[in-house]
């Protein structure tokens, strides 16, 4: 089964995956061989600190290894196809994680693969793993049953977030979330009948009922010339009226959106989330790779 988007993930799969993500957390000592002579080929097209390392990580803790071509050494520079590398490649590894800059193509790509794939994000459309561990975090973080009357607001780049997109598919599956954007969002992104809009004056209001903030950056990269950007930034002050149970998300990297002087703040997670992210991938190939039992 590969993993491209969150919509197609089954919800007995996101119940084994956090299980079982629990489990390698509280026994990592357990998986050390769990996937001993297994290859995994890291493939990134675009940058990135958290996914690759991450995965190559967990990986390495489950007792696989990992491939790293640079795809500027390939032989995609004497005009070999994509299409033709990814079948190549999937000849010797057993898993491949694909980022791309364009959205669409590690779907694309993943026809050509003769073994699972992993969508490690394509442009702005999706990155399902990053949802997984922040969905992961929020079970883990929020105190109430199942997200019991919870109030999560999500401020920064909600046009251009594959990580909001991914993460909204999982969350619209708890009924009794209600969902606040504090900025505009085109409809067509939202799974929701009802959701509400904070403008810049009713962001500090919202604020102090908000018990899960999930923020993202300006997405520079896919902007053209700043158009798209917002100007949301998290003070202290801000933040000190959140809730004391309130926990604050970020997928990381961030930019001025979220100060430095934050981190030191109780509420915050996304370090957390960093951490939950190596646990939530190893169980994400632990079920892919050796979960027999439910293929
Ligand atoms: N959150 C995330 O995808 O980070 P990287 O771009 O560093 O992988």
């Amino acid at each position: 089964m590969h993993i491209l988007s969150t919509k197609d993930l089954p919800d007995s799969y996101l119940d084994r995956l956090y299980g079982r993500t629990l489990d390698i957390e509280k026994y990592s000592y357990r998986y050390t061989d769990a996937l001993k002579g297994k290859v995994l080929a890291n493939l990134f097209f675009e940058e990135s600190t958290r996914t690759r390392i991450s995965f190559e990580t967990a990986m390495y803790r489950l007792g696989g290894q990992v491939l790293s071509p640079n795809i500027k050494d390939s032989s995609l520079v004497k005009g070999e196809s994509i299409e033709n590398m990814i079948k190549t490649i999937s000849q010797y590894a057993d898993v491949i994680v694909i980022r791309h800059p364009v959205e669409g193509m590690v779907s694309k790509l993943a026809k050509h693969s003769d073994v699972p794939v992993i969508n490690a994000g394509d442009g702005a459309n999706e990155h399902p793993t990053q949802a997984l561990l922040d969905l992961h975090t929020m079970l883990k973080f929020n105190q109430k049953e199942l997200f019991e009357r919870t109030n999560l607001m999500f401020t920064g780049d909600l046009l251009y977030s594959r990580t909001i997109r991914s993460l909204l598919y999982l969350i619209k599956r708890y009924t009794d979330i209600r969902v606040c954007f504090a900025n505009d969002i085109e409809e067509k992104n939202i799974p929701f009948s009802e959701y509400f809009i904070a403008d810049e004056k009713s962001i500090p209001e919202f604020l102090s009922a908000t018990d899960i903030l999930y923020m993202t950056r300006n997405q520079k990269e896919r902007h053209i010339e700043g158009k798209n950007d917002t100007k949301f930034i998290l003070t202290s002050e801000l933040a000190d009226t959140m809730p004391d149970h309130a926990i604050i998300m970020h997928p990381l990297p961030c930019n001025d959106e979220l100060p430095e002087e934050i981190n030191n703040n109780p509420r915050a997670k996304y370090f957390e989330q960093v951490k939950n992210g190596l646990w939530t991938r190893m169980a994400i190939l632990w079920l892919m790779l050796r979960d027999y039992d439910n293929k």
